[in-house]
């Protein structure tokens, strides 16, 4: 049994049943993910993007000259994009994700944008030990970019590992660009994650697909549906599929029953206040140089360097 299969059947027999939501993203996870940044009602994309673009220039001074630019959870790149096209003469590109087909289409398209520029991704699962590629030129800085809050998508104890692997890449004159989604009205939260067209939804039913299709499991996917609540006390959205009737899966010889209603937890979204994040930031080592907001201070773009 592969060690993936394994960590899923262990979700699957907890008190409350689970599924790491790094199995939304398989060609189909990664458009429908796609297609969630396009949504009227999911912010942080666009306001995420808004401050890179309205800071650019003090960003791209601050990450310097011939910078390698190691990219964490890249998907479709659009924010990099952005920077690749005003960083000052960037040395490699390094985008790092587990959606493979996804992640090699877009370093292609960053490839034909950027003729001059090396790119080489990675298809790892980043939570678990891995190696990076050495550049053909040697960058004269590490710049490790996780932008997009996908560090909320991991529980606290994960995501403070991620820094201190991410402190460890930057090195001592690195540094790391991240996007951090904030603490809001939560009724601003809640819409992000149920919108009107229903893609949310899609992308969240599509994780039971994905399983079926690649790990061999027989979900009635028709009987879900989706659920998403922030909790305030948390700090965090929490997304669900909920079984609208019993159900038997099986895998090879393990039956996981499922009760009318019993739900599956399949992401958190954190949100953080700005104390939140630096207190992690500086567990990890770090210390928060800058911190560059949109005017309805939803998300923010933070600039960490060794403290
Ligand atoms: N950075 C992009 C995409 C965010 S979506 C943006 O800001 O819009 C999250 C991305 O992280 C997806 O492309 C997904 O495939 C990738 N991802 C999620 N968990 C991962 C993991 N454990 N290891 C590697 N990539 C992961
Ligand atoms: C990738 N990640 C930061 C997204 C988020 O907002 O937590 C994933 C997502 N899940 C549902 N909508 C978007």
């Amino acid at each position: 049994m592969s060690a993936a299969l394994a960590e899923i059947l262990a979700g699957l027999r907890l008190p409350e049943k689970m599924i790491s939501p790094k199995y939304f993203y398989d060609e189909r996870g990664s458009q429908l993910f796609d297609e969630i940044t396009h949504l009227p009602e999911y912010y942080p994309t666009e306001t995420e993007l808004g401050i890179m673009l309205d800071n650019m220039p003090e960003i791209c001074d601050l990450i310097g000259e011939k910078a390698s630019l190691i990219e964490f959870g890249s998907g479709s790149s659009r924010k990099t994009r952005a920077l690749l096209n005003s960083l000052h003469q960037p040395a490699v590109y390094v985008p790092v994700d587990i959606s493979e087909d996804h992640l090699l289409l877009s370093a292609e398209k960053i490839r034909s944008e950027h003729p001059g520029l090396e790119v080489l991704p990675v298809v790892a699962d980043f939570t678990q030990p891995f190696d990076l590629p050495d550049p053909a030129i040697m960058p004269l800085r590490n710049i490790v970019y996780f932008p997009g809050s996908t560090i909320g998508n991991f529980t606290n104890d994960i995501a403070q590992e991620l820094l201190g692997f991410m402190y460890q890449e930057a090195g001592a004159d690195g540094a790391l660009l991240i996007g951090v989604d904030l603490q809001k009205d939560p009724a601003i939260i809640e819409r992000a994650y149920n919108d009107s067209a229903g893609v949310t939804a899609q992308f969240n039913l599509n994780m039971l697909t994905h399983l079926n299709r690649e790990f061999g499991f027989d979900f009635d996917v028709e009987a879900f549906t989706h659920s998403a609540h922030y909790d305030a006390d948390e700090g965090r959205m929490e997304i669900r599929l909920i079984s609208g009737k019993r159900q038997v899966v099986t895998n090879s010889d393990e039956r996981i029953q499922i009760d009318d209603g019993e739900s599956i937890l399949t992401e958190y979204s954190h949100k953080y206040t700005l104390e939140g994040f630096e207190k992690m930031a500086q567990r990890a080592g770090f210390e928060v140089r800058k911190v560059w907001m949109d005017q309805g201070e939803l998300f923010s773009v933070q600039y960490c360097v060794r403290g």
